[in-house]
């Protein structure tokens, strides 16, 4: 009696832990990134000039205050303006973009002007990193298009999954890569 007992709750406790293990609200990749986060810092050191750097952060907190905008458009059912912030910020055709073009993709002639500071990045960038925000921009300008759709269907569902996409990438980067 006493070892069936032991097996049957052997058993119930196993059965716990593994139904435990399935529910977890975060897929396998998220966690990797979870434990990162809380522990060692994996993520690769890029160098870039100082001046560079400052630049690249002021970028990013521009990102990120235009996706906020995005949001909040979004939910006020303004779907055009957000669009138009999705373009214009975050964009392929938008200046943070050239950082991550390289001289093929910017289809532009390398001495057509001086070279600016987003022009130059694209050559201390990693590919992989420069990759992820060419990902980034190209979601951006998805992302507009579905966003101006939804302006005329009046339903933000494909929008939505398109932004989220745009999300992923700043994620993506953020997991892989640091500048200081
Ligand atoms: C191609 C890579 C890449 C992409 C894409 C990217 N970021 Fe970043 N971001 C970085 C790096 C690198 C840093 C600096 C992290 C560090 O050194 O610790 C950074 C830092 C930031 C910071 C902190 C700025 C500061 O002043 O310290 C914010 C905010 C940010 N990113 C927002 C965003 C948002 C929002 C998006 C997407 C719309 C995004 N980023 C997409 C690479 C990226």
């Amino acid at each position: 009696m006493r070892k069936t007992l032991t097996i049957f709750t052997t058993a119930i406790a196993a059965f716990f832990s593994f139904t435990a293990y399935a529910q977890d609200p975060m897929d396998h990749k998220q966690h990797m990134q979870h434990m990162a986060a809380a522990g060692s810092d994996t993520r690769q050191q890029v160098n870039f000039p100082p001046e560079m750097r400052q630049h690249t952060l002021t970028n990013m907190r521009d990102h990120l205050e235009a996706l906020s905008g995005i949001l909040s458009s979004m939910s006020a059912g303004k779907f055009a303006k957000a669009a138009q912030v999705a373009s214009e910020r975050l964009g392929m055709d938008s200046p943070s973009a050239e950082g991550c073009k390289s001289e093929e993709t910017s289809g532009k002639p390398q001495m057509s002007k001086p070279m600016n500071m987003d022009h130059q990045m694209s050559q201390f960038m990693p590919e992989g990193m420069r990759n992820i925000g060419l990902a980034m921009h190209q979601a951006a300008s998805d992302f507009a298009v579905e966003a101006n759709k939804a302006g005329k269907s009046g339903n933000p569902k494909l929008a939505l999954a398109a932004l989220s996409k745009v999300a992923q990438q700043c994620v993506a980067c953020h997991a892989s890569y640091k500048v200081q």
